[in-house]
C-alpha cells in the first residue's frame, strides 16, 4: 500500500536543503506534491463554508471623523483550501481577518460562523466560538511574556478545560510541527521574532480548529521558513481546515487556492492593476 508521505511530513522534517530564495523552494515542494500524488490523494473534504461575510465593514470614531477601516464586503472561508487575502498596508486586511476571526464586531452587515449569527452574540459568547473553532495567529504574535513557548501553547487547551497532562503532550506535538521542539522551555521574549511567529501559529492549531486565520504569518521568517510555514498552512487546507493568509507579499501567491485582493478598505477578486486593465 503507498504511503502518503506529504501527510506524514511534519515542518521539522522538510529537506534541509540550501535554499535562497522561494522560487527555489516552490520547485522543490512541487516535486513532493508530485510524488505524493503517485502516492495517493489526500483527504479529500466538501468545500462547505465555515465563515461569511455579507456586506459587512468596520468604522471607527475619532472625534468627529469617521474612519472607514473596511467598506461593506462579501467573502466567505471555505474548508479544503487556503485563501489568501493580499493588499498593501492600511488596506483593511487586518479588520477583514479580524471580522472573520470574531476579534472585532461589524459595524453593519453581517457575520456568520459555521451558521451562527456573530452579530448577536454577547462579548462572552463571542469568546467561545473563537475558542472552539478559530486559530487566530496575530501580526504580533500576542504571545503572554512570563510564560514558555510551552506554556503559551498549552493556553487555548487549558482554557477548554483540557487537563494539564493532555495539553502538555498536545502542545509538544504542535511545537514539534513548527520545528520548535528544541526551544519549548524558552521564555516568549527569550525568542526570536521568527520563533515567536511559530510558537503563534503552534497555539493556533494546538486545539485543531476548523478555521487557521493568520495575519502576516511570515512576515518575521526567514526565506526558508516561509517556505516551510507556508507549506504547512497549505497542508493543513488539505486536511479539511479553510484557511485565510493575509499578507503584502505577492509570493505567497503561489500557495493560494483562492486569492481576495483589498485595496482601500474594499475587496475584489482581482488585483487593481487588472481592474484598471479591463475598463
Ligand atoms: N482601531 C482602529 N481605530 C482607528 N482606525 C483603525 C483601527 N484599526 C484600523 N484602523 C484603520 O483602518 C485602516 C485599515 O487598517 P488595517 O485593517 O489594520 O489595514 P492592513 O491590515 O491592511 O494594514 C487603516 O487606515 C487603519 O489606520
Ligand atoms: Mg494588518
Amino acid at each position: 500500500m503507498p504511503t502518503n508521505v506529504e501527510t506524514k511530513r511534519t515542518l521539522g522534517e522538510v529537506p534541509d536543503l540550501l535554499i535562497t530564495d522561494l522560487d527555489q523552494w516552490f520547485s522543490v515542494m512541487d516535486a513532493v506534491t508530485c510524488r505524493n500524488n503517485a502516492g495517493g490523494p489526500l483527504m479529500q473534504t466538501a468545500n462547505k463554508i465555515v465563515a461569511k461575510v455579507i456586506g459587512a465593514g468596520k468604522e471607527y470614531k475619532a472625534g468627529d471623523t469617521v474612519i472607514t477601516a473596511l467598506q461593506a464586503s462579501s467573502v466567505d472561508l471555505r474548508s479544503g483550501e487556503l485563501t489568501l487575502i493580499i493588499g498593501p498596508s492600511g488596506s483593511g486586511k487586518t479588520t477583514l481577518l479580524s471580522l472573520l476571526g470574531c476579534v472585532i464586531y461589524p459595524s453593519f452587515g453581517e457575520v456568520w460562523i459555521d451558521g451562527i449569527k456573530v452579530n448577536e452574540l454577547n462579548e462572552k459568547n463571542l469568546a467561545q466560538i473563537r475558542l472552539k473553532k478559530i486559530g487566530f495567529v496575530f501580526q504580533k504574535f500576542n504571545l503572554i511574556a512570563p510564560l514558555t513557548a510551552l506554556e503559551n501553547v498549552m493556553m487555548p487547551l487549558i482554557l477548554q478545560g483540557v487537563n494539564e497532562n493532555e495539553a502538555k503532550t498536545k502542545a509538544i506535538a504542535a511545537l514539534e510541527k513548527v520545528g520548535m521542539g528544541d526551544r519549548m522551555r524558552n521564555l516568549s521574549n527569550d525568542l526570536s521574532g521568527g520563533q515567536q511567529q511559530r510558537v503563534a501559529i503552534a497555539r493556533a492549531l494546538v486545539t485543531d480548529p476548523e478555521m487557521m486565520l493568520c495575519d502576516e504569518p511570515t512576515a518575521s521568517l526567514d526565506i526558508k521558513s516561509v517556505a516551510i510555514v507556508m507549506n504547512e498552512l497549505k497542508l493543513l487546507a488539505k486536511q479539511g481546515k479553510a484557511v485565510a493568509v493575509v499578507t503584502h507579499d505577492t509570493r505567497l501567491t503561489p500557495f493560494a487556492d483562492r486569492i481576495i485582493y483589498v485595496i482601500d478598505g474594499g475587496i475584489s477578486d482581482k488585483p487593481i492593476d487588472e481592474e484598471i486593465a479591463q475598463k
